[in-house]
This record gives structure tokens, sequence and C-alpha cells, in this order.
């Protein structure tokens, strides 16, 4: 498989390294930590510790005189394997001066995340990875990773036909080896039916009690499948922005594949031409284009969506340094403004609007109204 470099998400795994004795790096499974955290480590020339060998000099019984004598950076792969190591963590971490900064790589899990950040609270910095972006695959290839999504072994599968079916393969064995191995008990015949229905549901608000009608389920069981695929990052919940305007705003979150190419395994499209004649192809275009605004502007944390009963609506808010700034997504050759444009600019105050399209050149559409090519999203600034 051709190597795909991934200069920005080094960099500011360079920079966690640098900021914290420990650094988490979580993502979901076969995104390609492993790979980034090996270039890393090979660099620093760093020890390696991979917790699920089984050969590893690292269990519970030798863990704390191993990793006392150890000096430089430490990769510890897999740490959700042995719970022992953060509580004996955090002891190594407010040793001073620091003879060893760690490196932790897990598969997200909420779990993990608590646990971690409560044994080492102060002494830990996360990095979250997911997928290629647009920026590492290049904006030549935008067609290519919003079909097969950004998981390296999808995205560069030799055909068509394998990526789709590794992507299965993966849906599978999400369902019915890496949740059970996170202690989720959560049958994967369920769990496989919702996430289907989810498929279905990409960019609409989130209804918990339809759901759970139409799967013939509680309402709590339905919203608890929503927190497990959104917890293990195969789903997103866009928030509803809650500010006060006196309006009356939309307050169930949105729901959104955070890679398209399992939404898209899920729908069955199996070609670039299957996918360009289904139905519903603007939200999955206008997904795509979501992660990769957030992704882009690191927006994780302060991004929402907009939507009042009154039929106004924007796709993603992103509220930074006291300023609100507005994307719609536009699946489309030549966007002109709409008047929902003007109405949201106008209730939120947004310091500007960028419309995401599918197109490749930048155009005025009003002052503070911007047309933008996915393409060009490296560009893009606030
Ligand atoms: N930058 C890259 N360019 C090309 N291929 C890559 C890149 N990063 C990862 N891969 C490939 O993607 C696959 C998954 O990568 P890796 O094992 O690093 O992921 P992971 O997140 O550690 O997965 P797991 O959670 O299953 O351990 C591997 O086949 C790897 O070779
Ligand atoms: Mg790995």
């Amino acid at each position: 498989m051709k190597w795909v470099p991934r200069e920005s998400l080094e960099k500011r795994l360079a920079q966690a390294l640098k900021r914290a004795p420990v650094t988490l790096l979580l993502g979901p499974r076969q995104c390609g930590k492993t790979s980034l955290a090996q270039r890393v480590a090979g660099r620093a020339r760093a020890a390696y510790f991979d917790l699920e060998d089984p050969e590893t000099p690292l269990n519970s019984q030798t863990l704390a005189l191993n990793l006392r004598a150890l000096k430089g950076l430490v990769v510890i792969d897999e740490c959700q394997r042995e719970p022992a190591l953060f509580p004996f963590l955090r002891v190594l971490a407010d040793r001073r001066p620091l003879p060893a900064r760690f490196l932790l790589l897990g598969s997200v899990s909420p779990e993990l995340a608590r646990g971690v950040s409560e044994s080492l609270a102060g002494r830990v910095t996360h990095v979250e990875m997911e997928g290629f972006t647009l920026g590492e695959a290049g904006p030549e290839h935008a067609d290519r990773l919003w079909h097969r999504g950004g998981f390296p072994p999808s995205y560069l599968a030799p055909s068509d036909a394998k990526s789709y079916h590794w992507r299965l393969d993966f849906i599978q064995t999400h369902l019915e080896r890496d949740l059970p191995g996170l202690g989720l008990r959560i049958p994967a015949a369920a769990l496989r039916r919702f996430w289907t229905m989810a498929a279905h549901l990409q960019g609409q608000t989130w209804n918990a009690s339809e759901l759970a009608r139409s799967m013939k389920t509680q309402e709590g069981t339905a919203q608890r499948y929503l927190d497990v695929l959104t917890g293990s990052f195969m789903l997103r919940q866009l928030q509803p922005w809650f500010g006060n305007l006196g309006k009356r705003l939309v307050k169930a979150p949105k729901i959104y594949f955070r890679d398209t190419g399992l939404l898209h395994a899920l729908l069955r499209l199996r070609t670039q031409g299957e996918l360009r004649t289904y139905p519903r192809l603007g939200f999955s275009w206008e997904g795509f284009a979501i992660e990769e605004v957030i992704r882009r502007l690191d927006a994780d944390r302060d991004c929402y969506f907009y939507k009042t009963h009154g039929g106004a609506e924007l796709d993603l808010l992103i509220e930074r340094g006291g300023r609100r700034y507005g994307f719609e997504m536009k699946y489309a050759d030549a966007p002109a403004t709409t008047k929902s444009m003007h109405v949201v600019m106008e209730d939120l105050g947004l310091a500007h609007l960028w419309v995401i399209y599918p197109g490749s050149r930048v155009y005025k559409l009003s002052e503070k109204i911007t047309a933008w090519p996915l393409d060009r999203i490296a560009g893009l600034e606030l």
C-alpha cells in the first residue's frame, strides 16, 4: 500500500508530547494510530510496547520494574489492555526532572478516556485522530475519499469492490469484537439494525421515540445504541446551538456518520456511480463536508447547527473568540445566496458565512458571504 503522509497530525502529536508528560492518542480501530506512533517513535528512538502482544514484557507483574528504568519517549500501544498502568504512570509522570514521557495508544472508548483522565488528571493531554482528510488524500481525490471514506485500507484498496468488502468486514468486527472487547454487552444484530437505520437518518434531527418505534424497542435502548456508536467514533451527534435569541429552537442533535465510507457500505452503494444516483446523496455530501470543516478548524468542541421552528437553518456554526462563523453545505455547481442565509446572518450576527460547495472557484456572494470549494478547504481560515 502506498504511504500517505500525515504531516499536520504528526505536528499536532509532537506539540502534545511537549505539552504534557503523558499523551493519549485516541481514534477508531484501523485509522492509523500504530503507524503514526511508530514513525514518531522511530525518529525519537523510543521504547515501544504493544500490550496486545502476548510476549510483551509489560504485564501487571513486571510493569513497575520495567517502566521505571526507561528514559526518553515510551510508547504503549493498546493501553486499554492493562488498567493497572494508569495509577502507576501517575507516579512516573510526577518525577522531576522528568526522565521519560509516555505516548499511550487506544481505540476510542469513553470509558478508557475517562479512566485515564481520572487517574492522570493534570498530567495527560489528548490527541484524537480519524481516517485520512481531504488535505492528506489530496483534493484531486475528493470523490474517491467521499465514496470510500478515509480509513487507510478502504481508501487505498486496489478496487472499489475490495474497499467495499473491507468496510463490511470492519462493521462486522466492530459489532462482534471491538465493542464487546470494551465490555459493552449489546446484541450485535440489533446494533447492526440500528446502525443501518442511522444511515437513512444521515443529516436528520434525532428522534428517539420514532426510531425506537420502528425498531420495536424502548426509547432508552435506541438512545444507548446512539451513544455507543458515538462513543466509538462511528457517529457524530452535532448539537443544536442553544443561545437565547427569543426564538423557538430545535433542541435535538443531528446525526452524521463520521466516515462516509461506512455510510455508503451500510447503504450498499458499492461504486461512485451508485452513489451519484442515490436520491439522498446531498445528505451524504453534507456530512462529508461538515467533517472536513470541523477537522480543518479543529472545532470538535465548539461546533453546532442552528435551526428554528420558523424554518431558518444553518448546517454548521462555529463559535470562537466570542465570534460566530457559519457554514452552509451546498451540493450544487454554483450556489447563490438564499433567504435563509440572510435570516441566519441576521439572527446570529455571523462574522462570516461560507457556502461550501463541490466546485473549484472561490467567489463572493455578498460582503460577508463567500462561496468556497470543498477542495480548497486547506486554505480556509476563520
Ligand atoms: N499514512 C498511511 N498511509 C498508508 N497506509 C496507512 C497509513 N496509516 C495507516 N495505514 C494502514 O492502515 C492500516 C491500519 O493502520 P494502523 O494499524 O496503524 O491503525 P490502528 O489505528 O493502529 O489500528 P488498530 O486500532 O486496529 O490497532 C494498516 O494496514 C496500515 O498499514
Ligand atoms: Mg494499532
